[in-house]
Formats: C-alpha cells, sequence, structure tokens
C-alpha cells in the first residue's frame, strides 16, 4: 500500500521531467528555427537587390555559422547580439536597386525598416502589413517607387514613423492612414498625390511634409474645395449628355423642315412628277384590278 503511495509522486515527477524537457525542447526548435527565418531573410534581401557598391557583399557573408554572426553584417541590429534575431535594418544610400525587398518578411521580429536614399524601384507591395506588420519606423524616403499608397499600411498599426517622402507616388493617400494611433511623423512630400491629406488624431502634421505634390488639399493645407468629384463628374457627364440631345434634335427638326421644303418645292415646281407618281398609282391600280 506504501509502495503504491510511493509510486504517484515518482511518476509525475518523472511527468514533470518529460514536460519540462519537451518545452525546452519546443522552445529551443522555435528559437533556432527564427534564427534560421532571419538568415533567410538577409539572404533573401540580398540576393533581390542590386548592390554596385558591394556595401552588401563586402560584409554580409553567411559562411560564419556562429550564433549572432549577422548582427554584425553592415545595417543590422539584432535584439541581442549573440542571437540571430533582427531587430533593425538600415541600408540608407547604399545606391541599392530593385523592388521591395519581400524577403524581408521573414526577419518576423524586425521593429524597423530604413531603405531610404536608395534606388527601389515598383509599387509598395498592397499587403505590407504581412511583410513587416510589427515595424515602428518604415523609411522608403528618397526611392523611385510609383503607384498608389497602398491602404494596407494602415494595418501597420505600430508605427511611429513612415516617411514616404520624394518618390513618384500617385493617386489619394488613403484616408485610413488617419487610424494609425502612434503616428509621429508621416511625411509625403516630393511625389505626385492628390486629393485629401488623411486627417491623424492625435500627430500634428507640418504642411511642408506634404509639399511638392500635384494636389493635396485639407488640413494643415488649405481645405479641399467644391464638392466631391463624383458630383462633378455627375455635372458633367449630364451636361454633356444634355448638349448631345440638344444637337441630336436641332439636327432632327434641321431636317424635317428641309425635308418639308424641298418636298413643298419638288410639289410646286414639278407637276410632272406629280404626274409620273399619279400615273405609278393608277397603273398599280390597273394590275391589281
Ligand atoms: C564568425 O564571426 C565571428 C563574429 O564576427 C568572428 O569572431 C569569427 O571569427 C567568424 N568565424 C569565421 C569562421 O568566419
Ligand atoms: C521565408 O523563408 C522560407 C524558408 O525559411 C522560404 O521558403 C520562404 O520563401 C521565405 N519567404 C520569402 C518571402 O522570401
Ligand atoms: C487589416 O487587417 C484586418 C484583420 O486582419 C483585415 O480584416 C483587414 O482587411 C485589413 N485591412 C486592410 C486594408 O488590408
Amino acid at each position: 500500500m506504501t509502495s503504491h503511495h510511493m509510486r504517484m509522486p515518482v511518476n509525475s515527477r518523472a511527468l514533470a521531467v518529460l514536460i519540462d524537457g519537451f518545452v525546452w525542447l519546443l522552445l529551443g526548435t522555435s528559437l533556432s528555427y527564427a534564427s534560421v527565418n532571419d538568415i533567410t531573410c538577409l539572404r533573401t534581401i540580398q540576393a533581390s537587390l542590386e548592390d554596385p557598391l558591394n556595401y552588401l557583399s563586402s560584409s554580409w557573408n553567411f559562411n560564419n555559422g556562429t550564433e549572432g554572426y549577422i548582427c554584425k553584417f553592415t545595417g543590422i541590429e539584432c535584439w541581442h547580439p549573440d542571437e540571430n534575431k533582427v531587430l533593425n535594418i538600415r541600408l540608407s544610400g547604399m545606391e541599392l536597386k530593385g523592388e521591395f525587398p519581400v524577403g524581408v518578411s521573414n526577419c518576423t521580429s524586425l521593429t524597423g525598416l530604413d531603405l531610404s536614399n536608395n534606388n527601389i524601384y515598383g509599387t509598395i507591395p498592397s499587403n505590407i502589413s504581412k511583410l513587416v506588420g510589427f515595424v515602428t519606423t518604415l523609411d522608403l524616403s528618397s526611392n523611385n517607387l510609383s503607384g498608389e499608397i497602398p491602404v494596407n499600411l494602415s494595418n501597420c498599426s505600430y508605427l511611429n514613423v513612415l516617411k514616404l517622402d520624394s518618390n513618384q507616388l500617385t493617386g489619394q493617400i488613403p484616408a485610413e492612414l488617419g487610424l494609425l494611433g502612434r503616428i509621429k511623423t508621416f511625411s509625403v512630400a516630393n511625389n505626385r498625390l492628390t486629393g485629401q491629406v488623411p486627417q491623424f488624431g492625435n500627430a500634428s502634421i507640418p504642411a511642408e511634409n506634404y509639399a511638392n505634390n500635384a494636389g493635396l488639399c485639407g488640413a494643415p493645407l488649405p481645405l479641399c474645395r467644391g464638392p466631391p468629384k463624383k458630383t462633378h463628374t455627375g455635372v458633367i457627364v449630364g451636361a454633356a449628355v444634355g448638349g448631345v440631345t440638344l444637337a441630336v434634335l436641332a439636327v432632327l427638326i434641321a431636317m424635317l423642315f428641309c425635308k418639308r421644303r424641298v418636298s413643298k418645292k419638288k410639289k410646286e415646281d414639278d407637276p410632272e412628277g406629280n404626274k409620273w407618281a399619279k400615273s405609278i398609282k393608277g397603273a398599280k391600280g390597273i394590275k391589281a384590278s
């Protein structure tokens, strides 16, 4: 009976040790998996960008298996210097060329991405929040980005700093960006943007951060004037349709008037024609009978 009582704690202790081991195994696996992801992340970024001045190729050497070796790479800051987990990527002014490096999504603990002053072209990915969902700083300024600012940026809810100035961005700035509750710095100067600027709840954005665009309006810029575009389009379409209808009517009336005058003239000036017509009628009548 005592032996039976003794066996239970021993068994549960064994179980606890087993569970502990399992938890550590899981944790270890997930940690090393995270590192593998971050190494893949940097490898993919390097592979996707042209590097004419060899900033990356001279520093980003992946032949070193030491834990934390990527933390010494140019532009890379890790959470801990001895752990391959990337905190920030700062690659400003390196003449890097290519599309936005989507491989950055494998740096799953990234809080800052600075690719400013390079030659990044193409559009900002429409699923940007899936790629850098936890960044507090995103600086893509002074590049060659085109197309519209994706509404999905409003899902990067940790953003404090969003710099998109000095690109070739077009269209309207999504009003949803106003939902970014932590934003302190927002700049889209020197693009080709139009329409109403977003209204941020807490931040006050200076007007110069909107300067040199195709036609932005709304505080802190002058208010957007006139009715919204749809009404404008409606009025224009309405006027066009009305104008065309009037023109067609006028032409129809003119044609009718001319026809009448011509036929009247014919009746008056060409009695022969009338006779001829009567003779046909007569012939028809004969034929029918
Ligand atoms: C790996 O990187 C560490 C830290 O930079 C360095 O001390 C070590 O010499 C490197 N080893 C090899 C084989 O490159
Ligand atoms: C992320 O890494 C995995 C392997 O670790 C790879 O298969 C995948 O293509 C990477 N994703 C991107 C966007 O590069
Ligand atoms: C933001 O994320 C939510 C939840 O994942 C999603 O339902 C929504 O469509 C996203 N918004 C945009 C603009 O992508």
